[in-house]
C-alpha cells in the first residue's frame, strides 16, 4: 500500500479541496457593426467566478453590463473568446447545446420581470419545470411560489400582481429549476426602496439556501455590497 507522508508535501502544495471555476470567461470582446463602424461593446473581458459566490456587476449606463451577463448566460456570443460554464464550453457550442446548458445549470431574472401574461403565477413557475420534463411540476412551483410569499397568489395573472410580487414569480420561476447560476440584470431596477430590499433578501436568502451561484447587475450600491465581489464595467471593459 501506498503511503503519503503529509510532512514532507511542500509548503507551496495546493489545498486538498480546490473551488473549480463554476464561469470562465476568457479574453471575451463584443463587436457589432453600426452603420459604417463597428461597435466594440465588450472589449478584451476576462472573469473567473466560484461555485456559491455572490457577484455584482457595476459600472455606467452603457457599459456593457446586460451585454456581458447575456453572453455569461449563453443567450448571446461573443466576437471573440471563450466562455465556460461549469465544464461546458458554450462558446464552442451551438444554439442548441446552449440551450441544453442553459437549461441544466442556469436560471435567468431580468429587470422586467418577463412572466408569460396568459399563464398565472404557477404556470409560469411550472412550464420550464415540465419543459425540462420534470415530474411533478406544479408541486414544485407551488413550493418555490411559497418560499417567496405567495402561496396565496398561485391563480393570479401577471396583471392581478403588483411589481414586487411579479418580480418574485419570477425568481421563484428561476429557483424552482435549482440552477447552479442565477442571473439576475437589474432585478430591483423597476421596485421601490422596500420592495427592492425584501426582493433582494430573498436572492440571498435562496442563494444561501441552494448554494447557488448569484451573478446580478445593479446600479444599487446597497445591493452590490450585500455581494462577496463587485466587478466594476466601464465601456466594455473590467476596471477594477
Ligand atoms: N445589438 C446591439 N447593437 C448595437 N449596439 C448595442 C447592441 N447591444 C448593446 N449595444 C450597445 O452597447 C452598449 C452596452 O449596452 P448594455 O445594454 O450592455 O449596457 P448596460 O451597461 O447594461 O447599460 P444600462 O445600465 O443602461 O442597462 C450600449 O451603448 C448599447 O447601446
Ligand atoms: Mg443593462
Amino acid at each position: 500500500m501506498s503511503q503519503v507522508n503529509v510532512e514532507s508535501r511542500p509548503a507551496t502544495a495546493p489545498a486538498a479541496v480546490q473551488t473549480e471555476p463554476v464561469l470562465q470567461v476568457k479574453n471575451v470582446s463584443k463587436i457589432v457593426p453600426t452603420g459604417d463602424i463597428q461597435l466594440t461593446i465588450l472589449d478584451n473581458v476576462s472573469l473567473e467566478i466560484n461555485q456559491g459566490q455572490s457577484i455584482a456587476i457595476i459600472g455606467p449606463s452603457g457599459a456593457g453590463k446586460s451585454t456581458l451577463l447575456g453572453l455569461m448566460a449563453g443567450l448571446d456570443t461573443p466576437t471573440s473568446g471563450s466562455i465556460s460554464l461549469g465544464s461546458h464550453e458554450i462558446t464552442a457550442m451551438d444554439e442548441e447545446g446552449r440551450a441544453r446548458v442553459r437549461a441544466e445549470l442556469v436560471g435567468f431574472v431580468f429587470q422586467t420581470f418577463q412572466l408569460l401574461s396568459s399563464l398565472t403565477a404557477l404556470e409560469n413557475v411550472a412550464l420550464p419545470l415540465e419543459l425540462s420534463g420534470h415530474k411533478g411540476a406544479a408541486a414544485k412551483a407551488k413550493e418555490y411560489l411559497e418560499q417567496v410569499g405567495l402561496g396565496a397568489r398561485l391563480s393570479h395573472y401577471p396583471k392581478q400582481l403588483s411589481g414586487g410580487e411579479q418580480q418574485r414569480v419570477a425568481i421563484a420561476r428561476a429557483f424552482a429549476c435549482e440552477p447552479k447560476i442565477l442571473f439576475a440584470d437589474e432585478p430591483t431596477g423597476n421596485l421601490d426602496q422596500t420592495t427592492g430590499g425584501a426582493v433582494s433578501d430573498l436572492l440571498f436568502d435562496l442563494n444561501d439556501k441552494n448554494g447557488t451561484t448569484l451573478i446580478l447587475v445593479t446600479h444599487e450600491q446597497r445591493l452590490a455590497e450585500r455581494c462577496s465581489r463587485i466587478v466594476t464595467i466601464d465601456d466594455g471593459r473590467i476596471v477594477d
